[in-house]
Protein backbone atom coordinates (compact mmCIF):
# COMPACT_ATOMS: atom_id res chain seq x y z
CA UNK A 1 0.00 0.00 0.00
CA UNK A 2 1.24 3.37 -0.83
CA UNK A 3 1.55 6.60 1.67
CA UNK A 4 0.38 10.17 1.34
CA UNK A 5 1.73 12.28 4.58
CA UNK A 6 -0.49 15.10 4.88
CA UNK A 7 1.58 18.12 6.38
CA UNK A 8 -0.01 20.74 8.04
CA UNK A 9 1.89 23.78 9.20
CA UNK A 10 0.84 25.48 12.30
CA UNK A 11 1.27 28.74 14.18
CA UNK A 12 -1.39 29.24 16.70
CA UNK A 13 -4.39 26.87 14.84
CA UNK A 14 -5.51 25.95 18.66
CA UNK A 15 -8.99 26.80 17.48
CA UNK A 16 -8.68 24.55 13.93
CA UNK A 17 -6.47 21.83 14.22
CA UNK A 18 -8.34 19.62 15.99
CA UNK A 19 -11.52 19.70 13.38
CA UNK A 20 -9.30 19.25 10.68
CA UNK A 21 -7.21 16.61 11.70
CA UNK A 22 -10.69 14.83 12.54
CA UNK A 23 -12.00 15.69 9.15
CA UNK A 24 -9.04 14.31 7.41
CA UNK A 25 -8.96 10.72 9.35
CA UNK A 26 -12.24 10.67 8.44
CA UNK A 27 -11.76 10.38 4.97
CA UNK A 28 -9.61 7.98 4.92
CA UNK A 29 -11.65 5.04 3.96
CA UNK A 30 -11.88 7.29 1.13
CA UNK A 31 -8.94 6.10 -1.07
CA UNK A 32 -8.57 2.52 -1.81
CA UNK A 33 -4.74 1.11 -1.56
CA UNK A 34 -3.65 4.65 0.38
CA UNK A 35 -2.70 5.26 3.69
CA UNK A 36 -3.17 8.45 4.84
CA UNK A 37 -1.26 10.27 7.76
CA UNK A 38 -1.34 13.54 9.21
CA UNK A 39 1.97 15.53 9.82
CA UNK A 40 1.33 18.46 12.03
CA UNK A 41 4.96 20.87 11.79
CA UNK A 42 4.44 23.24 14.75
CA UNK A 43 6.21 25.93 15.22
CA UNK A 44 6.07 25.68 19.04
CA UNK A 45 2.46 27.76 19.11
CA UNK A 46 2.39 29.52 22.47
CA UNK A 47 -1.58 28.75 22.25
CA UNK A 48 -0.97 25.22 22.67
CA UNK A 49 -2.06 23.46 19.55
CA UNK A 50 1.06 20.76 19.95
CA UNK A 51 -0.88 19.69 23.58
CA UNK A 52 -3.92 19.25 21.20
CA UNK A 53 -2.32 17.23 18.42
CA UNK A 54 -0.57 14.75 21.43
CA UNK A 55 -4.36 14.30 22.52
CA UNK A 56 -5.31 13.39 19.44
CA UNK A 57 -2.52 10.98 18.83
CA UNK A 58 -4.02 8.65 22.03
CA UNK A 59 -6.87 8.13 19.20
CA UNK A 60 -5.30 7.91 16.09
CA UNK A 61 -1.99 6.30 15.23
CA UNK A 62 -1.83 7.93 12.00
CA UNK A 63 -1.50 11.01 13.39
CA UNK A 64 2.15 12.82 14.11
CA UNK A 65 4.20 15.88 15.25
CA UNK A 66 6.98 17.77 14.91
CA UNK A 67 8.52 20.55 16.75
CA UNK A 68 10.38 23.37 14.97
CA UNK A 69 11.00 27.06 15.39
CA UNK A 70 9.23 29.86 13.97
CA UNK A 71 11.55 30.39 10.96
CA UNK A 72 8.36 30.56 8.45
CA UNK A 73 6.22 28.40 6.35
CA UNK A 74 8.32 27.10 3.46
CA UNK A 75 11.05 26.15 6.28
CA UNK A 76 8.04 24.23 8.08
CA UNK A 77 7.54 22.11 5.28
CA UNK A 78 11.07 21.45 4.44
CA UNK A 79 10.71 20.03 7.33
CA UNK A 80 7.88 17.95 7.48
CA UNK A 81 8.79 16.84 3.89
CA UNK A 82 12.02 15.85 5.25
CA UNK A 83 10.36 13.71 8.51
CA UNK A 84 7.66 12.13 6.26
CA UNK A 85 9.74 10.55 3.61
CA UNK A 86 12.83 9.48 5.75
CA UNK A 87 11.02 8.44 8.69
CA UNK A 88 7.27 8.01 7.83
CA UNK A 89 8.43 6.53 4.30
CA UNK A 90 5.66 8.41 2.51
CA UNK A 91 5.47 7.86 -1.09
CA UNK A 92 3.56 11.08 -1.50
CA UNK A 93 3.54 14.34 0.64
CA UNK A 94 0.19 16.48 0.69
CA UNK A 95 0.93 20.68 1.32
CA UNK A 96 -2.67 22.31 3.22
CA UNK A 97 -2.90 25.15 5.67
CA UNK A 98 -4.26 23.95 9.02
CA UNK A 99 -7.19 26.54 9.14
CA UNK A 100 -10.03 24.98 7.70
CA UNK A 101 -9.03 27.12 4.64
CA UNK A 102 -8.35 23.52 2.51
CA UNK A 103 -11.67 21.21 2.56
CA UNK A 104 -10.07 17.64 3.21
CA UNK A 105 -13.01 16.44 0.81
CA UNK A 106 -10.41 17.19 -2.24
CA UNK A 107 -7.84 14.80 -0.32
CA UNK A 108 -9.37 12.21 -2.90
CA UNK A 109 -9.18 14.25 -5.81
CA UNK A 110 -5.64 14.62 -5.05
CA UNK A 111 -4.62 11.26 -4.61
CA UNK A 112 -6.66 10.41 -8.35
CA UNK A 113 -4.57 12.76 -9.98
CA UNK A 114 -1.36 11.01 -9.17
CA UNK A 115 -2.66 7.67 -9.70
CA UNK A 116 -3.18 9.13 -13.62
CA UNK A 117 0.12 10.21 -13.65
CA UNK A 118 1.08 13.39 -12.66
CA UNK A 119 4.05 14.02 -10.03
CA UNK A 120 2.47 17.11 -8.20
CA UNK A 121 -0.99 18.34 -8.13
CA UNK A 122 -2.00 21.80 -7.08
CA UNK A 123 -5.04 23.28 -5.95
CA UNK A 124 -6.36 26.06 -8.06
CA UNK A 125 -8.86 28.53 -7.11
CA UNK A 126 -8.52 30.14 -10.16
CA UNK A 127 -9.74 27.77 -13.06
CA UNK A 128 -12.88 26.79 -13.47
CA UNK A 129 -14.62 25.08 -10.69
CA UNK A 130 -12.32 27.20 -7.84
CA UNK A 131 -12.84 30.13 -6.30
CA UNK A 132 -11.51 32.95 -3.86
CA UNK A 133 -13.40 33.62 -0.38
CA UNK A 134 -16.45 35.88 -1.37
CA UNK A 135 -15.83 37.96 1.55
CA UNK A 136 -12.38 38.34 1.39
CA UNK A 137 -11.46 42.30 1.76
CA UNK A 138 -10.85 43.33 -1.39
CA UNK A 139 -6.87 44.47 -0.97
CA UNK A 140 -6.68 40.12 -0.46
CA UNK A 141 -8.60 39.63 -3.64
CA UNK A 142 -6.33 42.06 -5.44
CA UNK A 143 -3.09 40.76 -3.73
CA UNK A 144 -4.07 37.14 -4.89
CA UNK A 145 -5.40 37.72 -8.07
CA UNK A 146 -2.49 40.41 -9.36
CA UNK A 147 -0.15 37.92 -7.81
CA UNK A 148 -0.93 34.91 -9.77
CA UNK A 149 -1.30 37.16 -13.21
CA UNK A 150 2.41 38.87 -12.45
CA UNK A 151 3.88 35.45 -11.91
CA UNK A 152 2.27 33.83 -14.99
CA UNK A 153 3.41 36.59 -17.43
CA UNK A 154 6.86 36.69 -15.63
CA UNK A 155 7.15 33.13 -16.18
CA UNK A 156 5.47 33.49 -19.56
CA UNK A 157 3.30 30.30 -18.66
CA UNK A 158 -0.41 30.89 -18.72
CA UNK A 159 -1.09 26.91 -18.39
CA UNK A 160 -0.37 27.21 -14.85
CA UNK A 161 -3.40 29.67 -13.09
CA UNK A 162 -2.73 28.99 -9.05
CA UNK A 163 0.85 29.53 -8.23
CA UNK A 164 1.11 30.88 -4.68
CA UNK A 165 -1.56 28.41 -3.27
CA UNK A 166 -0.57 25.42 -0.45
CA UNK A 167 -3.27 22.99 -1.28
CA UNK A 168 -0.91 20.42 -3.18
CA UNK A 169 0.13 16.89 -3.30
CA UNK A 170 3.51 15.92 -4.91
CA UNK A 171 5.32 12.96 -5.45
CA UNK A 172 8.88 11.88 -3.71
CA UNK A 173 10.75 12.13 -6.18
CA UNK A 174 10.18 15.96 -7.03
CA UNK A 175 10.34 16.60 -3.37
CA UNK A 176 13.96 14.95 -2.81
CA UNK A 177 15.02 16.20 -6.43
CA UNK A 178 13.99 20.05 -4.92
CA UNK A 179 14.51 20.57 -1.76
CA UNK A 180 18.27 21.10 -1.93
CA UNK A 181 17.49 23.79 -3.58
CA UNK A 182 14.59 25.81 -1.60
CA UNK A 183 16.92 27.03 1.67
CA UNK A 184 16.97 30.69 0.75
CA UNK A 185 12.77 30.51 0.26
CA UNK A 186 11.70 29.59 3.85
CA UNK A 187 8.49 32.44 3.46
CA UNK A 188 5.80 32.17 1.39
CA UNK A 189 7.72 32.43 -1.49
CA UNK A 190 8.38 28.86 -1.04
CA UNK A 191 5.16 28.06 -2.73
CA UNK A 192 6.07 29.86 -6.16
CA UNK A 193 9.81 28.66 -5.39
CA UNK A 194 9.03 24.90 -5.44
CA UNK A 195 6.32 25.41 -8.40
CA UNK A 196 9.06 26.56 -10.89
CA UNK A 197 11.79 24.49 -10.24
CA UNK A 198 9.20 21.44 -10.13
CA UNK A 199 8.85 22.72 -13.49
CA UNK A 200 12.24 23.44 -14.76
CA UNK A 201 13.23 19.82 -13.95
CA UNK A 202 10.25 18.20 -16.07
CA UNK A 203 7.58 17.30 -13.29
CA UNK A 204 4.14 16.95 -14.44
CA UNK A 205 2.02 19.24 -13.11
CA UNK A 206 -1.68 19.34 -12.74
CA UNK A 207 -4.44 21.51 -11.68
CA UNK A 208 -7.41 20.49 -9.60
CA UNK A 209 -10.21 23.06 -8.85
CA UNK A 210 -10.64 23.77 -5.16
CA UNK A 211 -12.51 26.13 -3.17
CA UNK A 212 -10.27 28.31 -0.61
CA UNK A 213 -12.61 29.63 2.29
CA UNK A 214 -11.30 32.48 4.86
CA UNK A 215 -10.38 31.14 8.13
CA UNK A 216 -12.79 31.40 10.86
CA UNK A 217 -10.64 31.30 13.88
CA UNK A 218 -7.24 32.58 14.44
CA UNK A 219 -5.10 35.11 12.48
CA UNK A 220 -3.08 34.92 8.85
CA UNK A 221 0.70 35.33 9.45
CA UNK A 222 0.93 36.12 5.62
CA UNK A 223 3.59 39.69 5.81
CA UNK A 224 1.94 41.11 2.66
CA UNK A 225 4.96 43.56 1.95
CA UNK A 226 7.89 40.91 2.25
CA UNK A 227 5.75 38.40 0.35
CA UNK A 228 5.26 40.66 -2.37
CA UNK A 229 8.58 41.86 -2.30
CA UNK A 230 10.26 38.47 -2.36
CA UNK A 231 7.58 36.84 -4.91
CA UNK A 232 8.28 39.46 -7.51
CA UNK A 233 12.63 39.27 -6.49
CA UNK A 234 12.19 35.59 -7.48
CA UNK A 235 9.96 35.67 -10.75
CA UNK A 236 12.51 38.73 -11.59
CA UNK A 237 15.66 36.75 -11.19
CA UNK A 238 14.22 33.63 -12.32
CA UNK A 239 12.10 33.66 -15.30
CA UNK A 240 13.07 32.74 -18.09
CA UNK A 241 11.48 35.11 -20.33
CA UNK A 242 13.14 38.40 -18.50
CA UNK A 243 16.51 36.83 -18.91
CA UNK A 244 16.12 36.69 -22.54
CA UNK A 245 15.14 39.93 -22.58
CA UNK A 246 17.97 41.28 -20.96
CA UNK A 247 20.06 39.02 -23.28
CA UNK A 248 18.69 40.76 -26.23
CA UNK A 249 19.26 44.05 -24.68
CA UNK A 250 22.94 43.31 -24.10
CA UNK A 251 23.28 41.39 -27.33
CA UNK A 252 22.17 45.02 -28.79
CA UNK A 253 24.61 47.14 -26.86
CA UNK A 254 27.39 44.57 -28.01
CA UNK A 255 26.34 44.73 -31.88
CA UNK A 256 26.41 48.79 -31.82
CA UNK A 257 29.81 48.94 -29.29
CA UNK A 258 31.38 46.17 -31.99
CA UNK A 259 30.40 47.89 -34.67
CA UNK A 260 31.59 51.53 -33.82
CA UNK A 261 34.43 50.28 -32.49
CA UNK A 262 35.52 48.40 -35.65
CA UNK A 263 34.31 50.96 -37.83
CA UNK A 264 36.34 53.58 -35.52
CA UNK A 265 39.49 51.06 -36.58
CA UNK A 266 39.09 51.56 -39.77
CA UNK A 267 37.05 48.75 -41.13
CA UNK A 268 34.55 49.20 -43.70
CA UNK A 269 31.50 49.97 -42.16
CA UNK A 270 29.28 46.86 -43.87
CA UNK A 271 32.13 44.56 -42.80
CA UNK A 272 32.27 45.91 -39.37
CA UNK A 273 28.47 45.10 -38.78
CA UNK A 274 28.70 41.78 -40.06
CA UNK A 275 31.25 40.77 -37.82
CA UNK A 276 29.47 42.82 -34.85
CA UNK A 277 26.18 41.59 -35.40
CA UNK A 278 27.83 37.94 -35.89
CA UNK A 279 29.38 38.18 -32.55
CA UNK A 280 26.16 39.63 -30.82
CA UNK A 281 24.67 36.33 -32.51
CA UNK A 282 26.94 34.21 -31.40
CA UNK A 283 27.15 35.80 -27.64
CA UNK A 284 23.32 36.02 -27.31
CA UNK A 285 23.53 32.09 -27.89
CA UNK A 286 25.70 31.47 -25.25
CA UNK A 287 24.35 33.28 -23.03
CA UNK A 288 20.34 31.91 -23.70
CA UNK A 289 22.14 28.23 -23.38
CA UNK A 290 23.90 28.94 -20.05
CA UNK A 291 21.63 31.51 -18.46
CA UNK A 292 17.77 32.18 -19.99
CA UNK A 293 17.64 28.25 -20.14
CA UNK A 294 19.83 26.92 -18.44
CA UNK A 295 17.41 23.93 -17.36
CA UNK A 296 16.59 22.85 -21.19
CA UNK A 297 20.60 23.47 -22.12
CA UNK A 298 21.40 22.36 -25.40
CA UNK A 299 22.43 18.45 -25.20
CA UNK A 300 24.22 16.13 -27.30
CA UNK A 301 27.66 17.37 -27.67
CA UNK A 302 29.60 19.66 -30.11
CA UNK A 303 27.91 18.66 -33.07
CA UNK A 304 24.28 19.74 -31.79
CA UNK A 305 26.16 22.80 -30.31
CA UNK A 306 26.87 24.02 -33.63
CA UNK A 307 24.10 22.83 -35.60
CA UNK A 308 21.86 24.46 -32.94
CA UNK A 309 24.09 27.71 -33.30
CA UNK A 310 23.33 27.62 -37.28
CA UNK A 311 19.47 27.30 -36.01
CA UNK A 312 19.86 30.38 -33.90
CA UNK A 313 21.53 32.21 -36.66
CA UNK A 314 18.85 31.68 -39.46
CA UNK A 315 16.05 32.92 -36.33
CA UNK A 316 18.07 35.97 -36.22
CA UNK A 317 17.85 36.70 -39.58
CA UNK A 318 14.27 35.96 -39.90
CA UNK A 319 14.43 38.83 -36.92
CA UNK A 320 16.02 41.40 -39.00
CA UNK A 321 14.00 40.53 -41.90
CA UNK A 322 10.61 41.21 -39.54
CA UNK A 323 11.88 44.27 -37.94
CA UNK A 324 12.41 45.54 -42.08
CA UNK A 325 9.42 44.12 -42.98
CA UNK A 326 8.00 46.41 -40.35
CA UNK A 327 9.59 49.67 -40.82
CA UNK A 328 8.78 49.20 -44.66
CA UNK A 329 4.94 48.97 -43.55
CA UNK A 330 5.17 51.73 -41.25
CA UNK A 331 6.69 53.87 -43.29
CA UNK A 332 3.60 52.82 -46.06
CA UNK A 333 1.47 53.90 -43.99
CA UNK A 334 2.69 56.92 -41.84
CA UNK A 335 5.55 58.21 -43.59
CA UNK A 336 9.23 58.21 -43.21
CA UNK A 337 9.79 60.54 -40.08
CA UNK A 338 8.47 58.08 -37.67
CA UNK A 339 10.93 55.09 -38.56
CA UNK A 340 12.10 54.52 -34.75
CA UNK A 341 8.36 54.07 -33.60
CA UNK A 342 7.73 51.68 -35.85
CA UNK A 343 11.14 49.56 -35.22
CA UNK A 344 10.60 50.01 -31.36
CA UNK A 345 7.01 48.61 -31.93
CA UNK A 346 7.99 45.84 -34.30
CA UNK A 347 10.52 45.02 -32.03
CA UNK A 348 7.90 45.16 -29.12
CA UNK A 349 5.22 42.83 -30.74
CA UNK A 350 6.38 41.12 -33.19
CA UNK A 351 10.39 40.31 -33.00
CA UNK A 352 9.99 39.35 -28.87
CA UNK A 353 7.37 37.18 -29.25
CA UNK A 354 8.69 35.40 -32.90
CA UNK A 355 11.84 34.66 -31.15
CA UNK A 356 10.79 33.40 -27.85
CA UNK A 357 8.60 31.22 -29.67
CA UNK A 358 10.98 29.65 -32.07
CA UNK A 359 13.72 29.61 -29.09
CA UNK A 360 11.32 27.42 -26.83
CA UNK A 361 9.91 25.47 -29.68
CA UNK A 362 13.22 24.56 -31.33
CA UNK A 363 16.15 25.40 -29.42
CA UNK A 364 15.65 25.52 -25.89
CA UNK A 365 12.88 22.65 -25.80
CA UNK A 366 10.69 22.07 -22.37
CA UNK A 367 12.52 18.22 -21.92
N1 LIG B 1 4.88 25.79 11.41
C1 LIG B 1 4.59 26.98 10.88
N2 LIG B 1 5.52 27.98 10.94
N3 LIG B 1 3.38 27.18 10.29
C2 LIG B 1 3.12 28.37 9.76
C3 LIG B 1 4.03 29.45 9.78
C4 LIG B 1 5.30 29.22 10.41
O1 LIG B 1 6.17 30.09 10.50
N4 LIG B 1 3.46 30.51 9.15
C5 LIG B 1 2.23 30.09 8.76
N5 LIG B 1 2.01 28.83 9.14
C6 LIG B 1 0.83 27.99 8.91
C7 LIG B 1 -0.46 28.55 9.47
O2 LIG B 1 -0.63 28.17 10.83
C8 LIG B 1 -1.49 27.92 8.55
O3 LIG B 1 -1.81 26.60 8.94
C9 LIG B 1 -0.78 27.85 7.20
O4 LIG B 1 0.60 27.92 7.51
C10 LIG B 1 -1.18 29.00 6.29
O5 LIG B 1 -0.92 30.22 6.97
P1 LIG B 1 -1.91 31.45 7.02
O6 LIG B 1 -1.31 32.44 7.95
O7 LIG B 1 -3.31 31.00 7.28
O8 LIG B 1 -1.72 31.97 5.54
P2 LIG B 1 -2.75 32.65 4.58
O9 LIG B 1 -4.09 32.01 4.65
O10 LIG B 1 -2.66 34.11 4.75
O11 LIG B 1 -2.04 32.25 3.20
C11 LIG B 1 -2.61 31.44 2.21
O12 LIG B 1 -2.25 31.99 0.97
C12 LIG B 1 -0.87 31.91 0.69
C13 LIG B 1 -0.62 32.62 -0.62
O13 LIG B 1 -1.58 32.25 -1.59
C14 LIG B 1 -2.13 30.00 2.34
O14 LIG B 1 -2.94 29.21 1.45
C15 LIG B 1 -0.70 29.80 1.99
O15 LIG B 1 -0.39 28.40 1.93
C16 LIG B 1 -0.43 30.46 0.64
O16 LIG B 1 0.95 30.36 0.32
MN1 LIG C 1 -5.02 30.97 6.10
Amino acid sequence: MKKATIILPTYNESANIKELIKSIVSKKEMVNGWQLEVLVVDSTSPDGTADIVRGLQKEHESVHIIMTGKNGLGQAYLEGFAYAINTLKADVVFEMDADLSHDPADIPHFIKAIEQGADMVIGTRYSKGGSIPANWALHRKILSIAANIIVRIGFMNLKQTEWTGGYRAIRKWVVQKITPRMSGYTGYVFQVAFLDKALKSGAQVKEIPVHFVDRTAGVSKISTPQYTFQTLWYVFTHSSFIKFALVGVMGAVIDFGLAYTLRAGGLMILLANAISTEIAIISNYLMNNFWSFAHNKVQGGAVQFILNLLKFNIISAGSIVIQLLGIRIGIALAGESYWMVYKFLTISFVVIPYSYILYTKIIWKKR
